[in-house]
C-alpha cells in the first residue's frame, strides 16, 4: 500500500460573492454551447446531489466515535451546504435565461428520495463516497490542465476552483465513514463505483442534450455538438483520459484517497483567497 500524503485542513468559507448579479452570458464558456451546459449540466446535480451526499453520510453520525472524524463530518456537511447554495443561486439563472433546469431538478430529487428508501444505509455511503472519489479525480485534473476552463467567464471559473478546493479538502471524508464506521466489503464499496460511472456519464449527456435543445439548436446540430464534446472529454489527452490511473486506483483493496496528492495549485488558491477574501481573485492562480 502507498503511502497516504498529508491532508490539507477542510475549511468550510462562507459568503462568497461570485458577483452573479452582474448578468451571465448566454454561452459562458467561451461562447461554445456543449461546454457551457456540460458544466451547467453538472451544476443543476449539485444541490440536490450534495444533500443527498450530507443525509447519507448523516446517517452514521451517531456510530463514529473518533472525535477527528466526527468534527471533518462536520465541516463536509457545511462545506456541502455551501456548494448547494452557491449553485442553486446560479441554477436559477439559468432557469430565467429558460435553459431546461426544472425537469432535471425534479428527475434527481425523486430519484434520490427513492435511493434513501430503497437502498441500504450502506449502499447509499458507498454511492456517495464513489461519486466523491470522482469528484475528487475531476477537481485534480480540471484545473491542473487549465484547457477545462480556457475562455470561459472568469466568475463561473472561480466557482469551479472554489468548489474544487474543497472538494479535495473533504474527499475522505464519506470514503472515512464507509470503510472505518460503516465497515462495508471491498465488493460493496466498489459496486457504488460501478454504479455511478455508468449512470452518471449518461444522465449529464442526457441533460445536456436536453438543454441544448432549450437553447434552440436541432437535431443535427445538437448531434454534431455531443460528438465534438465526447472528443474533447475522451480524446487521448484530453480532459478525462489522463486521469485514468486515478479513477482506476479505487479498485486497489489498500486504497485511500489520499494517497494522491491534493492539486499542485492547492496552497496557492487557500493564499490568494485568505489574502483578497475574492474567489474570483483566487481563481487567477489557475490560469
Ligand atoms: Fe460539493
Ligand atoms: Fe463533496
Amino acid at each position: 500500500m502507498s503511502t497516504e500524503h498529508v491532508r490539507s485542513e477542510i475549511q468550510p468559507r462562507e459568503h462568497l460573492d461570485f458577483k452573479l448579479n452582474d448578468g451571465l452570458p448566454r454561452f459562458w464558456h467561451g461562447g461554445d454551447p456543449y461546454k457551457t451546459r456540460f458544466f451547467d449540466a453538472m451544476s443543476v446535480t449539485f444541490p440536490i446531489g450534495e444533500r443527498y451526499f450530507i443525509s447519507t453520510v448523516r446517517a452514521y453520525r451517531d456510530e463514529i466515535k473518533d472525535p477527528k472524524l466526527a468534527a471533518e463530518v462536520k465541516d463536509f456537511i457545511r462545506q456541502e451546504a455551501q456548494h448547494g447554495m452557491v449553485h442553486a443561486e446560479f441554477n436559477e439563472l439559468l432557469s430565467k435565461q429558460g435553459i431546461a433546469v426544472r425537469w432535471g431538478e425534479r428527475f434527481l430529487d425523486r430519484k434520490f428520495k427513492w435511493q434513501l428508501k430503497r437502498w441500504s444505509k450502506a449502499f447509499n455511503l458507498s454511492y456517495t463516497a464513489a461519486a466523491e472519489h470522482v469528484t475528487a479525480m475531476m477537481c485534480s485534473t480540471l484545473f491542473q490542465r487549465s484547457m477545462a476552463f480556457k475562455g470561459a467567464d472568469k466568475r463561473i471559473a472561480a466557482i469551479y476552483a472554489w468548489h474544487s478546493i474543497e472538494e479535495v479538502e473533504h474527499k475522505a471524508v464519506a470514503f472515512d465513514v464507509l470503510t472505518k464506521v460503516a465497515k462495508v466489503s471491498y465488493l460493496t464499496r466498489i459496486a457504488g463505483l460501478i454504479y455511478f460511472s455508468i449512470e452518471y456519464p449518461l444522465g449529464n449527456w442526457f441533460a445536456v442534450n436536453q438543454m441544448l435543445k432549450s437553447d434552440g439548436f436541432g437535431a443535427w446540430a445538437r448531434t454534431k455538438m455531443l460528438l465534438k464534446g465526447a472528443w474533447w472529454l475522451y480524446k487521448p489527452g484530453g480532459v478525462f483520459m489522463p486521469s485514468m490511473g486515478y479513477y482506476f486506483s479505487y479498485f486497489k483493496p489498500g486504497f485511500h484517497p489520499w494517497q494522491h496528492q491534493e492539486p499542485q495549485h492547492h496552497g496557492a488558491w487557500v493564499k490568494a483567497y485568505e489574502e483578497t477574501g475574492d474567489p474570483i481573485q483566487a481563481a487567477e492562480v489557475f490560469s
